[in-house]
């Protein structure tokens, strides 16, 4: 295989499930993450699989990280652009402190992150960019405006780049999870979720990070060169689109 993919956000929940998901393919793989140092040590000791500090909120941080990744492993052929935060709160509760955090990362980041690699997979002609949204991007989520804004401007993002790729050779898709057993939705206040989030998920459970990972492989894949600009629901039948 030999296809280098870049996971933001990777140590942790769906990012780490996509992580380790490639490497088990036969990708060879890098990851990012924001802050806890810990957990992406115990990450790459488990897997093996090499970790990089950055901020994908930080335009330059995003160059250098990509630059030092294709110096270390060679050209980028897959982008995983997974990372994400909340910081939910009613909107007159929000501050602006908390919308420009949400918005820096979940949009300006695949931003930041996709330019400094985009020049380079239109030379190779060959590219996979996979965009994690979210079913409260499509839907939109009470508590969330801040993360529903960004993650439905993720979808834009996606659908206009998948233009501008698709005589090079680069697909640009999204993925838009429902709600997924990782520790940003176990956060959620556990009545909210028992009372009003679960009993609302047709299949009567919370998707595993699994479940979104295999997406991600199928995405990367040479089978879904025709698939560019799509977004692939994976939501237990939660928003139907
Ligand atoms: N769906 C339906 N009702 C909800 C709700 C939701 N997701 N979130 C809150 N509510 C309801 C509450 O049950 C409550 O109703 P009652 O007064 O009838 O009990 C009312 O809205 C106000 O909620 P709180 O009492 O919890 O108000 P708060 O100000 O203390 O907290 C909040 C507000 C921070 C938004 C909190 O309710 C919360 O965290 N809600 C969950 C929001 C959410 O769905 N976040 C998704 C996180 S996971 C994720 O983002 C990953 C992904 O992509 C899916």
């Amino acid at each position: 295989m030999g296809r280098i993919a870049l996971v933001t956000g990777g140590t942790r929940g769906i990012g780490a499930a996509i992580s380790i998901a490639l490497n088990e393919a036969g990708y060879t793989v890098a990851t990012t993450y924001a802050r806890n140092d810990e957990v992406a040590t115990k990450f790459t000791a488990k897997t093996g699989i090499p970790t990089y500090k950055w901020s994908v909120a930080d335009y330059e941080e995003c160059a250098e990280g990509v630059a030092k990744v294709e110096a270390d492993l060679g050209p980028i052929d897959v982008l995983v652009n997974n990372a994400g935060i909340t910081r939910d709160g009613m909107f007159h509760k929000v501050t602006p402190q908390q919308w420009k955090e949400v918005i820096d990362t979940n949009l300006n980041g695949i931003f930041n992150m996709t330019h400094p690699i985009w020049s380079g997979m239109r030379d190779r002609r060959f590219g996979r960019i996979i965009n994690i949204s979210s079913i409260n991007g499509q839907k939109g989520q009470m508590g969330q405006v801040n993360y529903s804004a960004a993650k439905a401007g993720d979808l834009g993002f996606t659908k206009a780049l998948a233009q501008e790729g698709a005589l090079k050779g680069i697909t640009v898709n999204a993925i838009c999870p429902g709600y997924i057993g990782t520790e940003m939705v176990l956060a959620i206040p556990e009545k909210v979720l028992n009372e009003k989030i679960i009993p609302q998920i047709p299949v009567g459970r919370l998707g595993k990070p699994e479940e979104i990972a295999r997406c991600v492989l199928f995405l990367a894949s040479d089978d879904a060169e025709f698939i560019t600009g799509s977004t692939l629901t994976a939501n237990g039948g939660q928003f139907v689109v």
